[in-house]
C-alpha cells in the first residue's frame, strides 16, 4: 500500500502548488489503508479519546467553540495503519523538498472527526512571518459520501473575496495547500465526518528555543 505519487501526479502536484497553492487528490491513499484508519478514529471515538480541538497554539491556544466543533486526536504511530501512512507522508516531504526547496522538516497530524451540525469557520492554518506550517494536507476517509450531506471543504481565493473549489471529503482524496496562503472551511456536515489533517512544518526557534510541535 503506497502513495499513489506517479510522476505524472507529482507534475501537477508542484504546478498546481506553485500556481495556485492547492491541489486535489482523488486516490492519493488506498482505500484499504483508509478503512484502516477509518476504523481507528471511530474506535478512539467509541472510546472517548478524542479531545475537543483548539484555535491557535501555544500561549494562544483557546477553545473555540464558535469557530470549530470538530473533536480530534494526534497521530503518533502506535499503529500499523498510522505508520504506514506516516511513511507516505515521508516521502511526500521528501518529494517536496526536492522539488521545491521548502525545508519541511516534519510532519505533524491528526484524526478529526466532525459530527453532524458540526463545521470549522474560514481560517488560515499558519500566519506568515510567524508559524512554521508551511503546507497543509487533508485526507479524507469517509466511503459512499454523498454530494448532499454537506462538509464540504472550501478553498477561497488569498483576500478571501471569491470561493476556488470546494471539495468532498470522499474515502482516499487528499486536499494539499500552502498553509499561510489559502483561506479555507469546512461546511456544516450533515453526517459524521472523519478526515486526517496534517501539516509539514519548517524548524523555525524562537528566541534560542526549538518550536516543540503541536
Ligand atoms: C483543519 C482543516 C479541513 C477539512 O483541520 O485545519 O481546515 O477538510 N480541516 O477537514
Ligand atoms: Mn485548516
Amino acid at each position: 500500500m503506497s502513495l499513489n505519487l506517479t510522476d505524472s501526479v507529482m507534475d501537477q502536484l508542484l504546478d498546481a502548488l506553485v500556481e495556485k497553492g492547492w491541489f486535489e487528490w482523488p486516490k492519493a491513499v488506498s482505500e484499504a489503508l483508509c478503512q484502516q484508519l477509518l476504523a481507528e478514529a471511530e474506535f478512539h471515538d467509541q472510546q472517548g479519546q478524542l479531545q475537543t480541538a483548539g484555535v491557535g497554539r501555544g500561549d494562544i491556544h483557546q477553545l473555540n467553540h464558535d469557530i470549530r466543533r470538530d473533536k480530534i486526536r494526534w497521530l503518533d504511530g502506535s499503529s500499523n495503519a498510522q505508520q504506514t501512512y506516516l511513511k507516505q507522508m515521508a516521502d511526500l516531504q521528501y518529494q517536496l523538498n526536492r522539488a521545491l526547496f521548502l525545508g519541511l522538516f516534519e510532519y505533524e497530524s491528526h484524526f478529526a472527526i466532525y459530527k453532524p451540525g458540526d463545521f470549522y469557520k474560514k481560517h488560515l492554518d499558519s500566519f506568515r512571518g510567524r508559524a512554521n506550517r508551511m503546507v497543509t494536507t487533508v485526507l479524507y476517509l469517509n466511503p459512499h459520501w454523498q454530494p448532499d450531506w454537506g462538509g464540504e471543504l472550501v478553498i477561497y481565493n488569498e483576500d478571501s473575496s471569491a470561493q476556488l473549489t470546494s471539495v468532498i471529503p470522499k474515502i482516499g482524496t487528499m486536499m494539499i495547500f500552502m498553509s499561510e496562503q489559502i483561506p479555507h472551511e469546512v461546511l456544516p456536515t450533515q453526517q459524521p465526518r472523519v478526515s486526517i489533517a496534517g501539516w509539514f512544518r519548517c524548524n523555525t526557534s524562537i528566541a534560542g528555543v526549538i518550536d516543540p510541535a503541536k
